[in-house]
């Protein structure tokens, strides 16, 4: 959603924000803009469009530092140059961008206007402006005092950036439920509200906590609360690299994630397995054994593909550790007033760590003295802060709006945790050993995958003519039918619907057609003769067929089998799933999509 991008220090501020804009295009936006210092005053330029517009824009001699800028992902008023940020004050002293959504925007509005106060936008960020300005006007004795006096009379969502005219040497920023970190660089300082923004300038990073403000300055920076407490915050260093932020030869970041996947779910397993004892090392899980042993339950929280890759997870837990578990939108979960009970271990997973939904559904946990882990990317992300303890991806970035290796990595990840639960309960060192060579087999049978792209893409242009597609599976087949046709649907924008095979009859096979081909995940697991007895149903209304399986099915079941290789029953699913990528993806390109920015998302939902 939202990007901030900030710099103090000597260089010339323009060329680094944009090059920061640029890197945070995957999170989704619709106008950006960027606002910097110079002797004449503060000087702002903002587009209706994409970053390259706003580059092609730049009023000759754009020059100045420090800056801030911004890509706005329209919530509140059109996406117009207008409601672009930075928005400034009526005299142009105060320049703000923000993240966020203010809830008493209306009544800010009304109270501003009676003191005469004139809009040039419909946005509720550009209150903010000219209440800091306000401030400033009634004596603030520094910026920092009146944005802390700004912001006292402000109520909901922010991470936010402020400069003044005047005052080269700082920018004042502020957090409260959206992300905002700061970057240490040498004799120069960043702000930005996701690393991605930052890589190549630094690693060295301070995130901010909710109702904590800093200023920085090209010396360093100072922290402190909306009451002017100093708050003590130490740099901790981001593990991203420049190579995994780019795009490189390939033609999307979609299609290069969903290559990176075998190194992805490796940097996963890495260090975590533990020959001697068949089991896993978990240290970041802050979780004893001793209460480990108690859980009676676990409830997985998650939206979306990470949802869906903790449904796969819930198996897992349920196969290997043989803990009831199940798993839930979070959005559901936090408003429903959820009963949270001391013998169920909850898990919140999130690739970006800064999902809107998940982040309160954890947030209600702790109020509630529930126990939360969190299976997260993003290192330093909210949520990956907020729980008790977890287990980190280290998927490396993903840029892609649609979710691909953080996804296998996520299973992967259930996958230990799953291994870790049953080692300390009833599986076998033999079943531990199972696993974990099934676990370690996984990135070269993803390599053997990703080999057959050329032929996956041969079916994908079939699909590709089709208004409406159907997902099938039975069991751990189910999240990955799910997952394929969210794939589908938000890439390519062809209508895919999944169900569980036994569903079929239920309802759905009454649109079984010669026009609507079902996508089967057929594993060779107990349950073939069932997902062959679904398959013949398809076939006798005449429905394509185009099945993942562990081999080729004869002609009358299925008029394509991709065939993956065969791992533990319980692992399969993970395999299964590269499949679903390959075709939604190379069913994108043919249609011409905006594969990595798909119309209407954005990368990390951080507003509801
Ligand atoms: C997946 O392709 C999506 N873009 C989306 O469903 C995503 O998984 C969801 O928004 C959750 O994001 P998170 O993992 O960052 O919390």
């Amino acid at each position: 959603m939202c990007g901030i991008v900030g710099y103090v220090g000597d260089q010339d501020a323009v060329p680094i924000l944009l090059q920061g804009l640029s890197r945070l295009e995957y999170r989704g936006y619709d106008s950006a803009g960027v606002a910097i210092h110079t002797e004449e005053g503060v000087r702002v330029h903002k587009v209706s469009g994409r970053i390259a517009d706003l580059v092609a824009g730049l009023p000759p001699g754009f020059a100045g530092a420090p800056g801030i800028g911004h890509t706005r992902w329209a919530t509140h008023g059109e996406p117009t140059a207008a409601n672009a940020h930075p928005h400034v004050d009526m005299s142009g002293q105060v320049a703000v961008v923000h993240n966020g959504v203010i809830e008493n925007a209306e009544e800010l509005r009304e109270k501003l206007a009676a003191d005469g106060v004139e809009f040039s936008s419909q946005t509720d960020t550009e209150l903010i402006a000219h209440l800091i300005a306000s401030a400033l006007e009634a004596g603030a004795e520094s910026l920092e005092r009146a944005v802390r006096q700004a912001l006292h009379s402000v109520v909901g969502a922010y991470g936010l950036a402020v400069l003044e005219a005047g005052h080269p040497d700082r920018i004042v920023v502020a957090r409260n439920g959206s992300p905002v970190l700061l970057g240490v660089g040498d004799r120069e300082m960043f702000v930005a509200s996701d690393a991605a923004a930052l890589i190549g300038y630094t690693r060295q990073v301070v995130y901010l906590d909710d109702g904590e403000l800093a200023t920085i300055t090209a010396g360093g920076y100072r922290t402190f609360t909306l009451e002017d407490r100093s708050t003590a915050k130490t740099p901790s260093t981001i593990d991203w690299d420049v190579v995994g932020a780019e795009i490189g030869d390939h033609a999307h970041f979609l299609i290069k994630e969903i290559h990176e996947q075998p190194r992805a779910v490796e940097r996963t397993l890495k260090g975590r397995i533990d020959e001697r004892f068949d089991t896993v090392r978990l240290g970041g899980l802050n979780l004893p054994v001793r209460e480990a042993r108690e859980f009676r339950r676990v409830k997985i929280l998650a939206c979306g593909s990470a949802r869906l890759a903790g449904e796969q997870g819930a198996l897992l837990i349920e196969d290997l550790a043989r803990i009831p578990a199940s798993t839930e939108s979070a959005s559901e979960f936090r408003y429903r007033n959820p009963v949270v009970e001391p013998d169920t271990l909850y898990v919140a997973a999130s690739q970006s760590g800064e999902t809107i939904d998940t982040l309160m559904a954890v947030q209600e946990l702790r109020r509630k003295g529930g126990r939360v882990l969190g299976i997260v990317n993003v290192v330093g992300s909210t949520i990956a802060r907020e729980v008790d303890g977890g287990i980190y991806l280290h998927s490396g970035p993903e840029i892609s709006v649609a979710a691909t290796k953080s996804v296998t990595s996520t299973v992967a990840a259930f996958a230990l945790l799953a291994l870790y639960l049953g080692r300390m309960r009833d599986l076998s060192p033999a079943e531990g050993r199972r696993i974990i060579d099934g676990l370690r087999a996984l990135p070269g049978q993803v390599e053997e995958i990703l080999e057959q792209t050329e032929e996956i893409a041969r079916v994908a242009a079939d699909l590709a003519h089709c208004t409406d597609v159907f997902y099938i599976g039975r069991r751990r087949g189910c999240p990955v039918a799910r997952e394929g046709a969210l794939k589908l649907k938000e890439i390519s924008y062809v209508h895919a619907e999944a169900y569980s095979s036994a569903e079929l009859k239920h309802g759905p096979l009454a649109l079984i057609s010669p026009d609507t081909p079902t996508v089967a995940i057929v594993p060779d697991d107990d349950l073939l003769a069932k997902n062959i007895s679904t398959l013949s149903e398809i076939r006798a209304r005449k429905g394509p067929v185009i099945a993942i399986a562990h081999r080729e099915l004869p002609a009358d079941l299925a008029d394509h089998t991709i065939i993956v290789p065969k791992n533990e029953p319980e692992l399969d699913p993970v395999l299964m799933c590269v499949p679903t990528q390959l075709l939604a993806y190379h069913v994108a390109v043919a249609l011409n999509r905006d594969v990595d920015k798909p119309r209407n998302l954005a990368k990390s939902v951080t507003v509801e």
